[in-house]
C-alpha cells in the first residue's frame, strides 16, 4: 500500500540536499527570487548531455570566464570554441553550440527564447534540453525526462514496459507530476535523486523522500527497474 509521490516531498528534500553546482543559483538567492541566467543554463545543459558533472565543472567555468555572454560566444572564432571544447567529446555539440549562439544573436537579439517551444527551434536543442532550460531558467512546467528521471519513475510506478518503449508512459507521468510552481527545482531534484540516492545499483531507499511512494521498493525489486529491451 504505497502513497502517491508528492512533488512537495521531493522539493523539501531538494531544499536540504541539492548538490551545489556552478551553474545553479544558490538557495538563498533562489529564495530571494533571483533567476538563473538562461545562457548559463543552456551552456551547462549542452555540456551535461553526454558528459558527467565532475568532468563538466571546469569546462563550464572556463567557458563562462572566457565568454561571459551568448554574444561573446557568437563573436568568437569557431576554431577557438572547438579548441576550448577539446576533452568533452561529442564534437557535434560544440559545432551546434556555436551555431546556436549565432542564431540567438542573429534571430533573437541576443536573448534566448523563454518557452520550451521557442528554444526547441534552435540548433542542438531537442526535447530534453528545451524542457530543461525552460523549467530551470523560467519555471515553465515542462516535463524534463533524462536517464535519471526514467530510472526514478520506472521504480516509483514499477513500470514493466522496457525502455525505450516506456519513454512515452514515463513522459506522461513526468508531465502529471511536474508542479506548476518551482518546476525547475523539481526537475533538478529528480536529477539529484537519480544521481545520489536512486542509483542504478544499491539505491539508498532509506534516505529517499519518496520511499513510501515507491512500488518497486515496497516489493523489494527496485534494482530490476528500469526494464530494458533485450538486445
Ligand atoms: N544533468 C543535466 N542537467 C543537470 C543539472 N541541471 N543539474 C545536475 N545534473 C544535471
Amino acid at each position: 500500500p504505497v502513497q502517491p509521490p508528492r512533488p512537495a516531498d521531493l522539493l523539501a528534500w531538494y531544499d536540504r540536499h541539492a548538490r551545489v553546482l556552478p551553474w545553479r543559483t544558490p538557495p538563498a538567492k533562489r529564495r530571494a527570487g533571483v533567476r538563473p541566467d538562461p545562457y548559463r543554463v543552456w551552456l551547462s545543459e549542452i555540456m551535461l548531455q553526454q558528459t558527467n558533472v565532475t568532468t563538466v565543472k571546469p569546462y563550464f567555468e572556463a567557458f563562462l570566464a572566457r565568454w561571459p555572454t551568448v554574444g561573446d560566444l557568437a563573436a568568437a572564432p569557431t576554431e577557438d570554441v572547438m579548441k576550448a571544447w577539446a576533452g568533452l567529446g561529442y564534437y557535434s555539440r560544440a559545432r551546434n553550440l556555436k551555431a546556436c549562439a549565432d542564431a540567438v544573436v542573429r534571430d533573437h537579439g541576443g536573448r534566448f527564447p523563454e518557452s520550451a517551444a521557442g528554444l526547441r527551434e534552435l540548433p542542438g536543442i531537442g526535447a530534453y534540453t528545451s524542457a530543461a532550460i525552460a523549467s530551470i531558467a523560467h519555471d515553465e512546467p515542462a516535463a524534463v525526462v533524462d536517464g535519471n528521471v526514467e530510472r526514478v519513475l520506472s521504480r516509483i510506478f514499477a513500470i514493466e514496459t522496457p525502455l525505450p518503449a516506456a519513454k512515452k508512459e514515463i513522459g506522461a507521468l513526468q508531465a502529471q507530476l511536474t508542479p506548476l510552481e518551482r518546476a525547475g527545482d523539481y526537475a533538478q531534484a529528480m536529477m539529484d535523486l537519480g544521481a545520489t540516492l536512486c542509483t542504478p545499483k544499491r539505491p539508498a531507499c532509506s534516505l529517499c523522500p519518496w520511499e513510501t511512494a515507491c512500488v518497486a521498493h515496497a516489493r523489494g525489486t527496485e534494482e530490476r527497474y528500469p526494464r530494458k529491451a533485450e538486445k
